[in-house]
Parts: C-alpha cells; structure tokens; sequence
C-alpha cells in the first residue's frame, strides 16, 4: 500500500524482544531497562496474526529485531512460519550475535534470508567497553557459523569519535575477500546515544578515510524496492560491498519503505515519532482481521513525512530494533 506521500509500505521491522544481553553505551544504560511482563509482549501467535495482515496490505519483507531477537524462544519456528506466508518474500534478522551460534543451523534451515550482526570493532577490549559485556569471542564464533552460508549477511558498524576510528579500516577490509557488506552507521540522537557523552564520525570523513586507503570507492547500484537506507560502494577488485547509512547528513525519508512493530504490539510509522496504533489493544480486545487491517491500513496512510531527531520521541532504540 501506498502512503499519503504516495511511498509504498513493502518493509516491517517486527522486534520480538526489548531485552538485549549487551548493554552498548549508545543503546542502553548499564542497570538495564524496566522489564515489560511477559504478557505484555506480543506471543509468536499474535506477531503470526499481525504480518499476516500486513502482508495482505502489500508487506514482503519482514525483518525481526529486539533488543536482541535471538533471546526470543522458539525464533526459527517463528521465521519458518513467517517464511510460509504468501506474499513475503523476505524474512531477515538483525542480531548482535551473542547467541547466533546456538541457532544459526535452525535460522538457515528455516528459510531466513539474511542476517545484520552489529559489530562495531574487531578489538576485544574496545568490545567489552563499549558493550560493558565480555562476549566478544561468542560474536566472533557466531559470525563463523553464518560465513559461507547461503543468506546475505551485512556487518553494522558506528563509528564512534576516539573510541573505534582504528576499526574502520580493519571491518572495511573484510570486504575484499568476503562476499559480505559492511556497513557504517551514523550515530543516531536517540535514547542513550543523546546522553552516553559519544559522538558519532560522519560518513563524509569515513567515506574519505576508506578511499584514501582503498582507492575510489564505485557506486553499487542495485534495483531492490525492499531495500533499506544504505547506500552501497565498492573498491576495484573487491568482491564484497561497503556500505552507508547517512542517517544525519541525508534524510532518506523521501524514500522510507517501512514501518515498525514494537515487542509490546505498537505500531510504529516512523523512528523518530511516537505515530502509530496500539495493535496489541485492538488485538486483544477481539477485533477481527479486517477490521484490525482498516485500522493498520489508516495508520500507515498518515505515516509522518520525514524525522526530526529533537526529542520527538519517547521510545528507545533497543525498544524498536534500529
Ligand atoms: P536492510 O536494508 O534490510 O538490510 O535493513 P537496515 O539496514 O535498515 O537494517 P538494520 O537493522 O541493520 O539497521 C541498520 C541501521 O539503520 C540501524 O542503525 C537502524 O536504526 C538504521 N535504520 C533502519 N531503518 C531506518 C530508518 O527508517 N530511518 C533511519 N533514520 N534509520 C534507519
Ligand atoms: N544510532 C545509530 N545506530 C544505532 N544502533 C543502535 N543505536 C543506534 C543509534 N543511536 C544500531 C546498532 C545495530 C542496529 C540495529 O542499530 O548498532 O547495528
Ligand atoms: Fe543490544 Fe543492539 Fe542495543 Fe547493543 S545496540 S545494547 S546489541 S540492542
């Protein structure tokens, strides 16, 4: 379907999870979060229920997200069945890896068609201080287990000013060998990334960084309507792809595909605005499906134009998933 600003709406990012076992300095304070009951988190059924009905409003990719999604129980039965809907054609997840190799045999088996791990330094020690967790190894051992593997994998990378500017080169080069891409991401204002004290490094200056060391960097130009906000290079001889995600510098709202569904069942139409629907609400209180699709339907139609990252909004990262 198509919104009032007559983008059309192909791309969900569900998060099953608010939890996360990292506590990255720009997502989430160190004492954790406020945990949500049980019951106020959608059940597999219910997230089954809604991308159905999002699927019939012209949804064809489902990204899960969390917090971190694989503390989700039973998430490869959950891709499987996301997997057999008609109409999607896309089922991908984005994890911080901690888990991935406990279930990157089932995800695979399931069907799933990629996989973002966030990954912003290749330095254990930088790794355990910038996510106040020692798991740098188990991140390490998941990303092994999906290398090679038949499903698009991207790496996530913030670059964060004085604190893994010496990574960047290292991730980067990791493109060369591997048919992967890695991706730079600019610090978004949002949640603890407004107060952690860290600031992001534009990706003009990493763009010229990577050039200068890799020569020019050529435009990839793929025609993929599901795609998301990263722009994608490559260096000459090069077999994988650096990508770029240039959240403050270009808004990329002109061509925003998506909308997101929280862990608690609120619908989402734009990061930066508290805009949406409860749909856990209308769920529960019996609506049938299409009644609950009208209502969907009328929320994304008046889906905000465009971000303002100035405190337009209440929720957190790690509470829609990026
Ligand atoms: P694919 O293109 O499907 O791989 O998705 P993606 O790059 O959007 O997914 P991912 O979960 O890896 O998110 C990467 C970064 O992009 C995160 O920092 C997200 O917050 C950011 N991002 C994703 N969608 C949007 C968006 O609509 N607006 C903005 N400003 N940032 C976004
Ligand atoms: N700005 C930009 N990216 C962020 N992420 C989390 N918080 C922010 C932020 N404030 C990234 C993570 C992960 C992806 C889902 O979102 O690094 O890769
Ligand atoms: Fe967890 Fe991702 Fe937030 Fe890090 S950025 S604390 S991995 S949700």
């Amino acid at each position: 379907m198509t919104d009032q600003f007559g983008r059309e709406i192909n791309y969900a990012r569900i998060s099953v999870t608010d939890r996360c076992n990292l506590r990255c300095r720009y997502c989430m304070p160190e004492c954790g979060v406020k945990k949500i009951s049980h019951a106020e988190i959608l059940s597999l059924e219910e997230i089954l229920r809604v991308a159905e009905i999002f699927s019939r409003l012209g949804i064809r990719k489902i990204r899960l997200t969390g917090g971190e999604p694989l503390l989700r129980k039973n998430l490869p039965t959950l891709v499987r069945a996301l997997k057999n809907l008609s109409g999607i054609e896309q089922v991908t997840l984005t994890t911080n890896g901690v888990l991935l190799k406990n279930f990157s045999a089932e995800l695979i088996a399931a069907g799933l068609d990629g996989i973002n791990l966030s990954l912003d330094t290749l330095d254990e020690k930088i790794f355990s201080e910038l996510t106040r967790r020692k798991l740098f190894g188990n991140v390490l051992e998941g990303l092994q287990t999906v290398l090679g593997a038949r499903l698009s994998l991207k790496i996530n990378c913030v670059p964060l000013r004085g604190v893994n500017d010496g990574e960047i080169l290292r991730l980067a080069s990791w493109t060369e060998k591997n048919f992967i891409k890695v991706r730079f991401i600019e610090l978004m204002p949002i949640g603890c990334a407004w107060s952690s004290g860290l600031r992001g490094i534009p990706t003009a200056e990493i763009f010229s960084t990577l050039e200068k060391n890799f020569g020019a960097l050529v435009p990839v130009r793929e025609k993929n309507s599901l795609q998301g906000p990263a722009k994608y290079f490559r260096p000459k001889n090069f077999v994988g792809q650096i990508g770029f995600i240039d959240a403050l510098e270009h808004k990329f709202c002109g061509e925003c595909n998506r909308i997101r569904l929280t862990a608690e069942g609120f619908l989402k139409t734009c990061l930066s605005f508290d805009a949406g629907l409860d749909v856990k609400k209308i769920l529960r209180a019996g609506d049938g499906d299409e009644e609950i699709a009208e209502k969907i339907r009328d929320a994304i139609y008046r889906k905000p134009r465009e971000h303002f990252f100035s405190g337009t909004t209440n929720f957190q990262m790690y509470q829609v998933g990026g």
